[in-house]
């Protein structure tokens, strides 16, 4: 019999999906897949060779629980250089990926009952993880621009609150949150006194002027409030390799590390060393990575506008589309009406051969999420095949 806190957590739509399309594909269908949120591209060869050259010298051992004080360092590096936000090496914690830094930053804050405020559309995995770690997540919703509705968000703040969860870019709206709704974000958590965390993880993708902008970096009190949450996965194509990083106040990291030497004892080790590469050698293939993402995310934006009952705002960061095709639906295939987006995305995984992931999944009825993740002969391809399925719906 299975505990109460597992049944009352949904497995993650999207990764149900993936297993799912790698099913039809074993099965020799020829799926072209906008559900997968990991890019296409190999992680670059000098992040490989470090890893090799790790395992040939042996170190294939445990690390310390925080994570290998090079790699810790390599990120204060990082964050100062980027982010503009000075951490030391006692206040980064290395994770298996931004997901499990998520989960065990909220282990380390939430008293059952505590509210975890998260604006949607938002990641699949943020509800379940607050309650995982038996808080309650308090949702509300984004401006139909899909930046973030500040009085909206004060409203629900109650004196249960512990965090707001934000993400910028945005999965799966494309959204680059505003430095002014930042400021005021920063304003409400040092007001009501609770966290912000933030997970930065797709910092790199942003296609309009201008560059991330992490909330950590407005102040020292707005640094001691805030969760910063990042990861090797997307910037390197790293997904596999299970390497994220939280930078907090000590306090909160030792809370942490409490949980991960009881969970996991460390990271795994070779990985560590390839994350110093990625961050203190070359960046260009980040920059060639962000080109390419920038060319797709124009094309596709082109072809879904021009699709009939489609309609699809820009993109402004991530490697997400979130087109609204509400005006598909109530549309009939053959004796089927296609009510919803979970019917669509059946319908286009079953006539258009592409998969994408319904936006009910990200709490955006109506809409459907593509990641472009796929080259650019694979995207036309794809667009072919929808723009010819929906013109086959009466
Ligand atoms: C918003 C967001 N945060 C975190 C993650 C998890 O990344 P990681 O591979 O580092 O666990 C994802 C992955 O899709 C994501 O979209």
């Amino acid at each position: 019999m299975l505990s109460d806190r597992v049944k009352n957590v949904q497995p993650s739509q999207t990764t149900e999906l993936t297993n799912r399309v790698a099913r039809l594909r074993e099965q020799g269908e020829k799926v072209i897949r906008f559900n997968v949120g990991e890019p296409d591209f190999k992680t670059p060869e000098h992040i490989c060779q470090a890893a090799v050259w790790a395992m040939e010298q042996g170190f294939t051992k445990y690390t310390p629980v925080m994570g290998i004080l090079e790699l810790r360092e390599a990120i204060c590096e990082k964050l100062e250089r980027d982010n503009h936000v000075r951490y030391s090496p006692g206040e980064i914690i290395i994770g298996a990926g931004a997901k499990q830094c998520l989960s065990a930053a909220l282990l380390a804050i939430c008293n059952p009952g505590d509210e975890v405020i998260i604006p949607y559309p938002c990641w699949v995995s943020y509800t379940e993880l607050v309650k995982l770690a038996d808080g309650v997540p308090v949702m509300v919703p984004c401006r139909e621009d899909f930046s973030l509705d500040i009085p909206a968000i004060e409203s629900v703040v109650t004196d249960k609150t512990r965090a707001i969860l934000l993400n910028t870019p945005n999965n799966p709206t494309g959204a680059v949150y505003s430095e002014s709704s930042l400021r005021e974000i920063a304003r409400l958590a040092m007001k009501h006194d609770f966290y912000i965390i933030s997970d930065e993880v797709y910092e790199k993708f942003i296609y309009d002027e201008g560059e991330h902008i992490s909330i950590a970096s407005f102040s020292k009190e707005v640094k001691e409030r805030t969760i910063l949450i990042n990861s090797l996965s997307k910037t390197y194509a790293m997904t596999g390799w299970r390497i994220g990083y939280t930078a907090a106040p000590a306090e909160i990291i030792r809370g942490m590390n409490t949980l991960q030497s009881q969970i996991v004892s460390s990271i795994q080790s070779l990985s560590q060393k390839a994350a110093v590469a990625a961050l203190t050698e070359s960046q260009k293939p980040v920059e060639e990575m962000v080109r390419e993402f920038r060319k797709r995310k124009d094309y596709m934006e082109e072809r879904l506008r021009g699709m009939k009952g489609v309609s699809c705002k820009s993109s402004k960061g991530a490697f997400y589309l979130l087109p609204d095709v509400g005006a598909c639906l109530g549309k009939k295939d053959g004796e089927t009406v296609i009510e919803n987006d979970y019917m669509m995305a059946e319908y286009l995984l079953k006539e258009a051969k592409i998969a994408v992931v319904p936006g009910s999944a990200f709490l955006a009825p109506g809409h459907l999420r593509f990641a472009y993740t796929n080259s650019m002969d694979e995207i036309k391809a794809g667009m072919d095949a929808m723009e010819m399925a929906l013109g086959r719906l009466v």
